[in-house]
């Protein structure tokens, strides 16, 4: 049974657009449409697929989404412009529910020197950007953007003038991470107070974490009565990223008793959606982060570990199983057959169509024939691999490294495009790894910079995977691209051309 005391929270997942902000994290059509999918099935209220007007891309994602989204809002986001908001209107008309996003700086800062435009001028935009939207939808939210940092008068002025102009929701972000929990507490509760007509709208919160209270303040808005908030898987978002979705719903779950409200998160599809979003983005989870890091449940002191074996309550204050991590790491090997895999997968919560499970069975096959014993994250990651896979246009074929100390390494790379091989012999670099991104470059004739390569292993023992991950730069823009292998050098080949294959599905230059 339902308690009616108990107020249900909108969750606003803006993960495909101020997440989508972080720095590397861009990403390519197909990885928005499996992470939106994703969040339908975490059960978001609404997610905010992206910024229209921002680029061709941009307009694509939000429309694709909307057009195959079933069960959630789909919100594009618009500045008071009007070609902002008939753009976001056209990427998001077919929606099955959708909602435009108009926002305008309000705080003194923002007005003085990026808008140079005074109180008077503010409000006229906010207002004729919010009718303009309204024109179009039901639904239409607004935002004075850098809220806590504008005059509480003027707040109050603006926030009345856009529910006026027929706002639904009015969102309060905390655009520089400047507050704290009890002003953010303050201003909800002076909005209430203050604003006549603030009833006719949810107030919603956009935390920043550039303070680390982004979810600390969230909460203190929805102790004050805020019905909505914005948050992103992992907390990813602008700079040091926005409110994590995981923890404001599970802080609101398992502290009903307190906050006296809850969401319709599905709870245990928290750990399987965060590791989807650290993959298709390449922002890995720290591991103590709460609730999906990977030491969000391991007890390691004596002490902790007895009283959990004799009572779990005794140091855990929420199940593992309540937010989709599964303890048993059951092991299978090359004995193993599809439907122990799917099973697997399905424990794991992913949902892999015949196609993907064929050839996740294919890689599984060859992987067991490798190494003894094939673990949830060997399987998680080749899962992993298969749905942010990229269209290939070069694979690697083979290759050959000799290298040693006081050596400069000799090389020998193949890369497959279609039908044709290309291969190439060199003696050059600091070492093997660096000596096979030459060749590739070589080949594909795509120069790069390498700002970032990370390798570590996805399971245990000696013939455990590597799993590399690199970020390069290309004409300015940032590529990841990540490879698994029990070998790491070939981990690392795999990584740069997986790279090279989404600058190359971007451009012209192997052309
Ligand atoms: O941080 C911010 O102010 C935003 C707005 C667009 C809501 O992201
Ligand atoms: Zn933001």
């Amino acid at each position: 049974m339902t308690d009616s005391t108990i107020r249900p929270i909108v969750i606003f997942d803006t993960t495909l657009r101020d997440g989508e902000q972080s720095p590397g994290a861009s990403m390519n059509l197909t990885e928005k449409m499996e992470v939106a999918q994703a969040l339908v099935e975490l059960g978001v209220d609404v997610i905010e697929a992206g910024f229209p007007i921002a680029s061709p891309g941009d307009f694509e994602a939000v429309r694709e989404i909307a057009k195959s989204v079933r069960g959630s809002v789909v919100c594009g986001l618009a500045r008071c412009r009007d070609a902002d908001i008939d753009r976001a209107w056209e990427a998001v008309r077919c929606a099955e529910q959708a909602r435009i996003h108009v926002f305008l700086a309000t705080s003194a800062i923002h007005r003085e020197h990026k808008l140079r435009m005074d109180k008077d001028e503010i409000i006229r935009r906010a207002v004729a950007g919010v009718r303009r939207a309204v024109g179009y939808c039901s639904d239409v939210e607004f935002s004075p953007e850098d809220a806590v940092r504008t005059e509480t008068d003027f707040l109050c002025q603006v926030v009345e003038a856009a529910i006026d102009a027929g706002a639904t929701t009015v969102n309060i972000p905390d655009t520089v991470g400047y507050a704290t929990p009890t002003q953010m507490h303050q201003v909800i509760h002076m909005l209430r107070q203050r604003v006549p007509n603030i009833d006719r709208a949810v107030i919603s919160v956009h935390c920043h974490n550039d303070l680390g209270m982004a979810v600390a303040n969230a909460l203190a808005a929805v102790q004050c009565g805020a019905g909505q908030v914005e948050c992103t898987i992992n907390g990813i978002g602008e700079r040091a990223g926005n409110s994590s979705l995981e923890e404001i719903v599970m802080a609101l779950r398992t502290r009903k008793d307190f906050y006296r409200a809850d969401t319709r998160i599905v709870s245990q599809r928290l750990v399987p959606t965060s590791r989807l979003v650290a993959s298709v983005t390449g922002i890995d989870v720290q591991r103590n982060k709460a609730i999906v890091g990977r030491n969000a449940f391991a007890h390691e002191a004596g002490i902790h570990q007895d009283g959990i074996l004799k009572e779990p309550t005794t140091y855990e204050i929420m199940r593992p199983a309540d937010v989709g991590l599964t303890k048993i790491d059951l092991v299978l090997g090359k004995h193993s057959g599809r439907a122990a895999l799917a099973d697997r997968a399905r424990t794991l919560g992913y949902r892999l169509d015949a196609e993907q499970l064929q050839t996740v069975f294919e890689q599984f096959k060859i992987l067991a024939d490798k190494k003894k014993e094939v673990y949830d994250g060997d399987i998680a990651s080749l899962i992993e691999q298969q749905i942010v896979a990229v269209s290939e246009l070069w694979v690697l074929d083979s290759y050959s490294v000799k290298t040693g100390t006081q050596t400069t390494p000799e090389v020998q790379l193949s890369l497959r495009r279609g039908d044709e091989v290309l291969s190439t012999q060199m003696t050059c670099g600091d070492g093997p790894i660096d000596a096979i991104f030459l060749a590739i470059e070589d080949i594909t004739g795509i120069k790069v910079q390498c700002n970032d390569f990370r390798v570590h292993s996805v399971t245990v023992g000696k013939d455990a995977q590597g799993e590399v991950t690199v970020q390069l730069k290309h004409e300015g823009r940032l590529f990841r691209g990540r490879g698994i292998s029990t070998d790491s050098v070939e981990a690392s080949a795999k990584a740069f051309l997986n790279a090279i294959n989404r600058i190359a599905a971007v451009t012209d230059d192997s052309e």
